[in-house]
């Protein structure tokens, strides 16, 4: 799907245990301009439900598991994140929702832009609304 795809990290792993590490730019495609974590979310709660115009955030799941649906009105996908060395990259015009997370989970969040709550797509009607106009214009693929 445009806009989302899973990222493998590099390990460094030794006896030691492991460290990966992820810079702008290097190890993802942009620079990092703010991070969030989630924790503590209730087994039946959902988070998301939005998409957003401009920004790109790759979800790492430092601890635990949790499943992220991601769809743009013609297609969805469901990921199981579980491990530390993957990151989910979603970019603009996705719509996502983060569900079933362990009651351990501890969810990272790498942000290619301050937060702005006017970038963000809450109504899943607009957000239909404006995608289907952007496909029509041929912008997305
Ligand atoms: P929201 O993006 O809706 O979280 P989720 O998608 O996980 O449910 O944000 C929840 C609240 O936190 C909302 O009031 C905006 C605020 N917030 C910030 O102040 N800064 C941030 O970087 C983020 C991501 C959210």
């Amino acid at each position: 799907m445009y806009n989302v795809a899973l990222i493998k990290f590099k390990n460094i792993s030794s006896e030691c245990g492991h460290l990966i590490p992820i810079e702008g730019k290097i190890d993802i495609p942009y620079e990092i301009k703010r991070i969030f974590y989630i924790y503590g979310v209730p087994k039946d709660k959902k988070r998301g439900n939005h998409s957003h115009r401009s920004l790109y955030e790759i979800l790492i799941c430092l601890k635990g598991s949790l499943k992220v649906k991601v769809q743009n009105g013609r297609e969805e996908e469901v990921y199981v994140l579980n491990n530390e060395y993957e990151g989910l990259m979603i970019g603009p015009w996705i719509w996502n929702e983060m569900f079933d997370y362990s009651d351990d989970c501890v969810l990272l969040v790498l942000c290619s832009d301050k937060y702005d709550e006017s970038e963000y797509l809450r109504d899943y009607d607009v957000f239909l609304k404006e995608v289907n106009e952007i496909y029509k214009e041929n912008k997305l693929c």
